[in-house]
């Protein structure tokens, strides 16, 4: 296997450090930081961004307000974490990993002492990370079974190493693909407004020497169409008990066109981003992101001054276009009420 890029790390003297993705891929620009607000700032500028990263991110960053507070009562470090974990977890709504990765480490320290609790929160948030990259490794055996020979995988926004802890979700499933000889070549989209498939996915298949070709958003119909494509992989931010899911914008139309083109279409995604408690798609909360993003391209406007934008990060992909939910427990298919139940549950993979 090819050596693992990995986006977030801790440092021996209590930073984190996190490659800035809004610089990729000009310039490889690494930040080490041990206030956690800067964490919050990173996440809402999409320095890091990718729901499980986000997640790695948040929970490093919790670590990072634990050993700053200056709390002797055990009731004051939990109020502290709780008030840090408040600013981490307003910075993007949509992905559930976020709210997953500080729930988990808030539990953990309900009942114990200060002390205790700065180290708990620093293995914790280490133990999300890794079990981030040993999921996304078996999610990629389990995703690569799927991808037809020889054929041209079509993915959109990034959902690679750089979007989680390390390997990937959605590219974690072409590369396993690759490397098991049944991939030849990627079609990766633009991905507008912010361009993560120009610049990060690219990126990351050509540090892989993994081949692919970059097309505007708008030519995934005629790709599809021209027969050019065996299968769609894309990752999620945020899938409903229903298996509905939100993703990057621009991905309920390419499961449309999938559907119309008769290519299957999965999304794989590890388990903390299926949320049960959340019924459907419908309820899931999407953030709208600055019209400057629309409406100026790094600085240069493209719009007329005063133009009218609407741009929202994600959309949600009706469960009857996706054809199975790759996780790190098995594949999950139709009825998704049943099969995402049994993958979140499950110590025994449900392979499909
Ligand atoms: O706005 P972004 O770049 O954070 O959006 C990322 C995506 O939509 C990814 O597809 C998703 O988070 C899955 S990442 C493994």
């Amino acid at each position: 296997m090819s050596e693992m890029f990995v986006p977030i790390e801790w440092l021996a003297d209590g930073k984190v450090r996190f490659l800035d993705q809004t610089r990729l891929p000009q310039e490889e620009v690494w930040v080490e930081t041990a206030d956690y607000e800067r964490i919050a700032d990173a996440i809402r500028r999409l320095e890091v961004r990718g729901a499980p990263l986000i997640g790695i991110a948040a929970a490093y960053g919790l670590a990072l307000a634990a050993r700053a507070s200056r709390a002797k009562e055990d009731d004051g470090l939990r109020a502290d974490a709780r008030a840090a974990a408040d600013i981490l977890r307003s910075t993007r709504p949509t992905a559930v990993n976020l709210a997953w990765a500080l729930d988990r480490m808030l539990a953990l320290i309900e009942n114990t002492c200060s002390d205790e609790a700065r180290l708990l929160l620093l293995r914790e948030a280490r133990a999300i990370h890794e079990e981030d990259i040993a999921g996304n490794q078996r999610m990629g055996q389990y995703g690569a079974e799927l991808i037809p020979a020889d054929s041209n995988v079509m993915t959109h926004c990034n959902a690679g190493a750089l979007a989680t802890g390390g390997y990937g979700t959605a590219l974690g499933v072409v590369r396993a693909a690759w490397e098991a000889g049944n991939l030849v070549h990627v079609t990766a989209t633009e991905t507008r407004p912010l361009l993560q498939g120009a610049r990060l996915t690219a990126w990351e298949l050509r540090e892989g020497a993994i081949p692919f070709t970059l097309i505007p958003d708008s030519a995934a119909g005629l790709t599809m169409r021209r027969g050019r494509i065996g299968a769609v992989v894309v990752g999620a931010d945020r899938i409903a008990a229903n298996g509905d899911v939100a993703n990057k914008i621009g991905t309920y139309q390419l499961a449309v066109l999938a559907h119309e083109n008769e290519i299957p279409f999965y999304v794989a995604a590890p388990i903390s981003t299926i949320d049960l408690a959340t019924p459907t798609g419908d309820e899931i909360p999407i953030e709208e992101r600055s019209p400057d993003e629309v409406s100026s391209v790094r600085g240069t406007d493209i719009a007329p001054q005063g133009t009218d934008v609407s741009n929202p990060a994600f959309d949600v992909t009706p469960n009857k276009y996706v054809t199975a939910i790759i996780t790190e427990n098995g594949v999950a298919r139709a009825p998704y009420g049943e099969s995402l139940r049994s993958v979140c549950e499950a110590g025994v993979p449900a392979r499909g």
